[in-house]
């Protein structure tokens, strides 16, 4: 079965003060803390075993918010990264976890929305052998890796952060790996901003003519969280499609239900005797079959 690990740690530097006591991941978008969309993309994948990768100093936080995951049919653990070294760190320390699996990395800062979406994650998943990343057509693309797509849907190029970039379709924070990742990872030299790349180990994929890229196209919504500008737009996102058709995105409970790791009646549970938000509200109504 693949596993999953989720990078939730990070200094957030870039949202001080907002993060100096709180960790970004755990940050309101909307209705939920940030991580709840991270989580969710996961379990749409098929993923019941997760690593959470958090600064040492947040790991009760997450602690507190998950536990170890049982509430929603899922194993959660957790991993302290001492320094933030880059991505493909949390491969290396997520080696003992992944025990030779197939995984997928999530950036808990990246948020995805789209019909067909769990459809386009379990093909993914069912792909044993090589990586796939997924294609995001952005307006800048020099902000972030940059992959061109070839005919066939393999990787052409893959950079990170190019001045120049030879395609519009940034790459998104959701990877999958075949069991050779961690190896990679370590194989790794730091960048010149010091950091692991996960640009690099997907390099390394793409040479081995390994590397399958999934367009997200038109309906597709991908925020990544960085500025406080892109954590009000999707904050915003969120509420307008929740106010007007009634479903929640990024709903834990909801899709631990959806994909089977949880019964109705282990929803209710959820929800509580008497719900008393409109988010445990849900929930029960959920539960009841009546959404
Ligand atoms: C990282 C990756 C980059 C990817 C981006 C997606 O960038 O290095 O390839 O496109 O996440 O959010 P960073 O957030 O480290 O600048």
């Amino acid at each position: 079965m693949r596993r999953g690990i989720i990078l939730a740690g990070g200094s957030g530097s870039r949202l001080a003060p907002l993060t100096l006591a709180v960790s970004k991941q755990l940050l309101p978008v909307y209705d939920k803390p940030m991580i709840y969309y991270s989580l969710t993309t996961l379990m749409l994948a098929g993923v019941r075993e997760v690593l959470i990768v958090t600064n040492p100093h947040d790991e009760t936080a997450f602690r507190r918010l998950l536990g170890d995951g049982a509430r929603l049919g899922l194993r959660i653990e957790y991993k302290p990264q001492a320094s933030p070294d880059g991505i493909a760190q949390a491969l290396i320390l997520g080696e003992e976890f992944l025990d030779g699996a197939d995984s997928v990395v999530v950036l808990g800062d990246n948020i995805f929305f789209g019909a067909g979406f769990a459809d386009l994650l379990q093909r993914a998943s069912g792909r044993a052998a090589g990586a796939t990343v997924f294609g995001y057509s952005v307006v800048d693309p020099q902000r972030y890796g940059v992959v061109e797509i070839g005919p066939d849907g393999k990787a052409l190029s893959i950079e990170e952060k190019p001045l120049k970039p030879r395609s519009r379709h940034a790459v998104t924070g959701l990877y999958f790996y075949d069991g050779r990742a961690p190896a990679i990872a370590r194989s790794l030299k730091p960048s010149a901003r010091g950091e692991l790349e996960i640009t690099d180990v997907n390099r390394v994929y793409l040479d081995a003519g390994d590397l399958t890229v999934e367009r997200l196209g038109r309906g597709y919504a991908w925020f990544d969280t960085g500025t406080h500008d892109s954590l009000m737009e999707a904050a915003e996102y969120v509420r307008a499609i929740e106010l007007r058709q009634g479903f929640r995105i990024g709903c834990v409970e909801e899709v631990a239900f959806q994909m089977g790791f949880i019964d109705a009646d282990q929803l209710r549970a959820l929800a509580g005797e008497a719900p008393k938000t409109g988010y445990h509200r849900y929930l029960r109504q959920l539960a009841d079959g009546e959404i």
